[in-house]
């Protein structure tokens, strides 16, 4: 089949937010050559409109206008599994247009351990290594042990290391110096045979005991007990159009944390939850700030703030706008700026 390049293409149905706005240009790969056939020397095709910009699931995205330039989409989709190693260690190399949640089904039928905790995650394969996705303890840098990239501009195919690729909290360099640099084309995780689950966040633990009730644990039994911690707190992506957590948690100051401890008291608002970490700074829940000042449940014109979780803006009725969206992302920032002292962030990246 022949590489679909499609003009004048609605985004509906590419962005989990619902947000309709028109792409000039779509082109879908089915291969690492089929890619490279879009960039000869090194460039964009040159009857292909500029920019170029590359989608994952849309899941993690709002396009705020029409984009003029061509967006790219990979659909290489495969998924190879390596014999185990002696220590029970299992490599697995997946294509970048796999769909996230597919992969994760497929790991926990064949028994492997490591992906299971970030089941129902939307979104595809290559861009929850470029997201570093994660959820309930795990994230995607856990379990990667190799990233296979394409670079346009040299035409080169190349493999970087886990350790090369700057991982951190919903951080890597493919989203910060190397955007636009590498195209992520396929990627390899390092699971496991062996018993390994991890239960110590938040409600996992007692989340996997109700399904259990006894019974040995297995990746899959994981794998049901988040699918139901989600679908309690999430919005259905096939219901209510969203990005997932709309807003990162903040890292905050010793000095900015007292702050907003001082609030709480002051505003009778209880002990703030607070996570420490490894180089001294503190996370807040964005979803606490966003709750005490009022978004759960919020309404303004068609979008909306999960009344389940306020961390998650969704278009309520289906007919947002960008400019909806962008309205209440800011009026959200400002009152927790006013009140905390804390600027939220964006998770979700704005096109
Ligand atoms: N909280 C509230 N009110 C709420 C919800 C939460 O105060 O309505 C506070 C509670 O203190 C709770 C804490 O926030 O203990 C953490 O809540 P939760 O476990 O739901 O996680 P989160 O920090 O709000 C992050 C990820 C989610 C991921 C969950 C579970 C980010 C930006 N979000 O949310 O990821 O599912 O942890 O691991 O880090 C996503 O990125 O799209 C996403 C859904």
């Amino acid at each position: 089949m022949d590489m679909e390049i499609r003009t004048n293409v609605s985004l509906r149905a590419m962005n989990t937010f619902g947000m309709e706005v028109k792409a000039a240009c779509l082109a879908e790969y089915s291969s690492v050559e089929e890619l490279r056939s879009l960039f000869p020397e090194g460039n964009l095709r040159s009857d292909l409109p500029r920019p170029w910009h590359h989608i994952g699931g849309g899941s993690n995205l709002l396009f705020t206008k029409d984009f003029e330039g061509t967006v790219l989409h990979s659909s290489i989709c495969f998924a190879e599994e390596a014999e185990p190693a002696e220590d029970g260690k299992v490599k697995v190399r997946v294509g970048s247009g796999v769909i996230w949640d597919d992969f994760v089904a497929w790991t926990c039928r064949r028994g492997l351990w490591g992906a299971e905790n970030l089941s129902l995650i939307p979104g595809e394969t290559g861009a929850a290594a470029v997201q570093n996705i994660g959820a309930y303890g795990v994230e995607a840098a856990d379990i990667i042990s190799s990233v296979g990239c394409f670079e346009p501009a040299t035409g080169k195919e190349l493999t970087l290391d886990v350790s090369e690729c700057g991982y951190g909290y919903r951080r890597s360099r493919f989203k910060e110096e190397w955007k636009g640099r590498y195209i992520v084309t396929s990627v390899t995780f390092m699971l496991s045979g062996n018993y390994s689950p991890r239960l110590d966040y938040g409600n996992v633990r007692s989340a996997v005991e109700s399904v259990t009730k006894g019974a040995d644990l297995t990746p899959g039994v994981i794998r049901d007990a988040i699918i139901s911690i989600r679908n309690s707190k999430l919005p259905d992506p096939s219901e209510v159009g969203s990005a997932g957590s709309f807003f990162k948690n903040p890292f905050v100051s010793g000095d900015v944390f007292r702050h907003v401890a001082d609030v709480a008291r002051k505003d009778g608002l209880g002990d703030v939850p607070h996570f420490l970490s490894p180089d001294g700074s503190i996370k807040i829940p964005a979803a606490w700030l966003l709750e005490k000042c009022g978004w759960k449940g919020a309404v303004m014109g068609n979008a909306g703030v999960w009344g389940k979780q306020p961390l998650v803006l969704v278009n309520a009725t289906g007919k947002a706008t960008p400019d909806e969206i962008l309205a209440l992302e800011a009026a959200m920032v400002r009152s927790v700026q006013e009140r905390f002292s804390i600027l939220l962030e964006p998770e979700v990246e704005h096109i």
